[in-house]
């Protein structure tokens, strides 16, 4: 099987890279991404050259690039991660989120039809269901209702996958996933951010009463989710994929903070995120039921291997927080 992976350079495009090219003989990979702040080589050490990988440097929206590549490798299925992902950078400028998200997902599915590319997945999100109150989970039917300008961008191009399926018989699958945590993620996001901060004994920025509850997911149990959807998804089908693991932010931060040896007088309250979502919850039956996926950690030895990963790849991490991000965490954070 030959397969395009977008965004392949990310934190869960490599995270997926990985699991394929280790644990399945006889598929052939060719990773594009942009190598925006969020994308890194580094994500795919050992991988790289692997004989079944091909990495491309390109965008999404390169209808031409998406094209030739098509028509060179004759791909069984694309599998769309590439995204503007970070909820606090949309609430600062929404435009990128809309040119790689939407249009991006549609380039690629303009040249899936064209090109008749049998299989099409598409890399979204539990945010697109909106927030729940403290009881009920997120299921394939609940409604559509994003509430950032980032969940905005990732429903909209749910419904074009959507609609590319239903108008012109694209044969697509939509995952959407709760929060993912796990090796190589970048520290915007909360998790890796607060190890990185809890590490150099910096305060950790907890938003509003850090009383916000997600349903972390292991990023390989994620990874394995997506491959069994590929290999046995319903077409038009959406799979919902959570850990079963809701926490407050707060229970988070004083994992993360026991296990580093770190006082929780590093804990600083901060202003909230406007508009933020006060639960995500994801019931995973249909996926399980369906096709046999179970998450393989739970959050308590989950956050372990994270932090231990983090602990023992101190070059990776002090590599993306030089430059760039420091005017990013002095830009979000120095006022707040
Ligand atoms: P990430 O930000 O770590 O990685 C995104 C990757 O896409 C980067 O490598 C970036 O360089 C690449 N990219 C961005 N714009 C591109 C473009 N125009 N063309 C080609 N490549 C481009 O994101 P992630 O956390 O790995 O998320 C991957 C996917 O999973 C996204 O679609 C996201 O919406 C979805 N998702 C993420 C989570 C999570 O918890 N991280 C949860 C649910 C869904
Ligand atoms: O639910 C899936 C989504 O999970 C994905 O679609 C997004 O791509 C991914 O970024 C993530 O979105 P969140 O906004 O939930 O993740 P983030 O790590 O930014 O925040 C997790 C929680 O922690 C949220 O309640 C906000 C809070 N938070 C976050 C940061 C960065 C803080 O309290 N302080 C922080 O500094």
């Amino acid at each position: 099987m030959k397969i395009l992976v977008t965004g392949g350079a990310g934190f869960i495009g490599s995270n997926f890279v990985r699991m394929v090219l280790s644990e399945h003989k006889d598929i052939h990979v060719v990773n594009i991404d942009k190598l925006t702040y969020a994308g890194n080589l580094e994500n795919l050490q050992g991988f790289l050259e692997h004989p079944n990988h091909r990495f491309v440097r390109g965008d999404i929206c390169d209808g031409s690039l998406i094209a030739r590549l098509i028509d060179e490798h004759k791909f069984d299925a694309i599998v769309n991660f590439a995204a503007e992902s970070h909820v606090d950078r949309s609430l600062v400028d929404a435009d990128v989120f809309i040119e790689t998200n939407v249009k991006g997902t549609l380039t690629l599915l303009k040249a899936a039809l064209d090109k008749k590319v049998p299989r099409f997945i598409q890399v979204s999100t539990d945010e697109v269901y909106g927030s729940l109150g403290p009881q009920g989970l997120f299921t394939e039917l609940s409604p559509i209702q994003p509430n950032s300008p980032y969940s905005a961008s990732k429903a909209s191009s749910d419904h074009l996958v959507r609609a590319f399926g239903h108008s012109f018989g694209l044969n697509t699958n939509i995952t959407r996933c709760s929060n993912n945590y796990g090796e190589y993620q970048f520290p915007e996001k909360m998790i890796p951010l607060m190890i990185h901060n809890a590490l150099n004994d910096k305060p950790l920025p907890v938003y509003g009463d850090g009383l916000y509850v997600r349903d972390w997911l292991y990023v390989y149990d994620h990874c394995t989710a997506i491959w069994k959807v590929l290999t046995a998804g319903r077409p038009g089908e959406v799979y919902n994929i959570g850990g079963n693991n809701e926490k407050t932010n707060l229970e988070v931060v004083g994992l993360i903070l026991d296990r580093l040896k770190k006082p929780k007088t590093l804990i600083r309250h901060v202003t909230d995120r406007p508009g933020h979502d006060r639960r995500y919850a994801i019931d995973s039956g249909k996926t399980m039921r369906e096709l046999g996926w179970k998450p393989s950690v739970t959050f308590e030895q989950g956050i372990l291997k994270t932090i231990d990963w983090y602990l023992a790849n101190a070059a990776w991490l002090n590599h993306v927080v030089s430059g760039q991000y420091q005017s990013y965490y002095q830009s979000m954070y120095a006022n707040r």
